[in-house]
């Protein structure tokens, strides 16, 4: 049985790529999410909205299994990617988390260069079968980080030496290099100054050609500029979803016109 929680698709028609049904997520005894049901479709950015604790990292780390590494945490419901369950035991949560790239609110390079943050994931999931090979995949995929022509001269130099920005968009060439269908992100631009912003949300605009994004923010204008859907929550609750204009618009619930005019944060 669907939820009242999904609403018509878009007048796009998108293909839905991942679908959640009745989700809930417990951390030990508390409930912190609240049987949700949504429809992401492809190619396109679906950001998550509202205010502090209503549970859109928690859902968003169901999409990859992230909260398999947080002890006491359950989460029941069904979600599929393709049509296949991502819950199934016998699945494999690396390949999984290949497929579902993630990208966090403070950049994380690994201590290592700017190549090897990149070639870290291909390396381990056998992608290359040469050095030329791998080459092409650092390049291209910092090429769809829009980051290439910053770095190409100091491939071999720290990935933390890099800015924020920069450094984000280092995760998100890491994230890219796996090919992944779908990318993750958690607040990535809470920890970054206007102009790498900027930049990053051009970057995202551009990354939805080719994959099917999902972006939680804390700003309202971040998911007006960049979505093209918008599901609102709030305490634990998906209290609605739908195409980005109209939930800004034309919001169809109460709680929803409130949030999003500032009468609570
Ligand atoms: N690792 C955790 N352990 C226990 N409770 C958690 C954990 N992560 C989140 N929570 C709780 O789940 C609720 C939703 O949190 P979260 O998903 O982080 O919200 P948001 O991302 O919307 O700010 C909050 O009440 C929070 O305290
Ligand atoms: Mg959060």
């Amino acid at each position: 049985m669907e939820s009242s929680t999904v609403r018509t698709p878009d007048a796009e028609q998108r293909p839905v790529r991942v679908t959640a049904r009745n989700v809930s997520v417990f951390y030990g005894p508390k409930q912190s999410l609240f049987d949700v049901s949504i429809d992401i479709p492809e190619k396109a950015v679906t950001a998550f909205i509202g205010p502090s604790g209503c549970g859109k990292s928690t859902f968003l780390r169901c999409f990859n299994r992230m909260n398999d590494t947080i002890e006491g945490c359950r989460v029941t419901g069904k979600i599929s990617l393709d049509g296949g369950d991502i819950y199934d035991p016998a699945l494999d949560v690396v390949e999984l988390r290949a497929r579902v790239g993630m990208v966090f609110q403070k950049p994380n390079p690994f201590p290592k260069s700017i190549y090897e943050n990149v070639a870290y994931g291909p390396r381990i999931h056998g992608l290359a079968r040469s050095k030329a090979d791998m080459d092409a995949i650092v390049e291209s995929s910092l090429q769809k980080a829009s980051l290439w022509n910053e770095v190409k001269d100091r491939l071999h130099e720290p990935g933390t030496g890099l800015s924020g920005g920069q450094q984000q968009r280092l995760c998100i060439a890491r994230a890219i290099a796996v090919s992944p269908e779908v990318i993750l992100m958690d607040e990535p631009c809470s920890a970054l100054d206007p102009i790498a912003t900027a930049r990053i949300e051009e970057l995202i605009d551009e990354l939805k050609q080719n994959y099917t994004i999902v972006i939680v923010t804390h700003s309202m204008q971040q998911a007006a500029r960049v979505s093209q859907r918008t599901a609102f929550f709030h305490l634990g609750n998906l209290v609605e979803e739908g195409p980005t204009d109209l939930i800004f618009t034309s919001p169809g619930e109460k709680r929803t016109q409130d949030y999003i005019t500032g009468r609570y944060g």
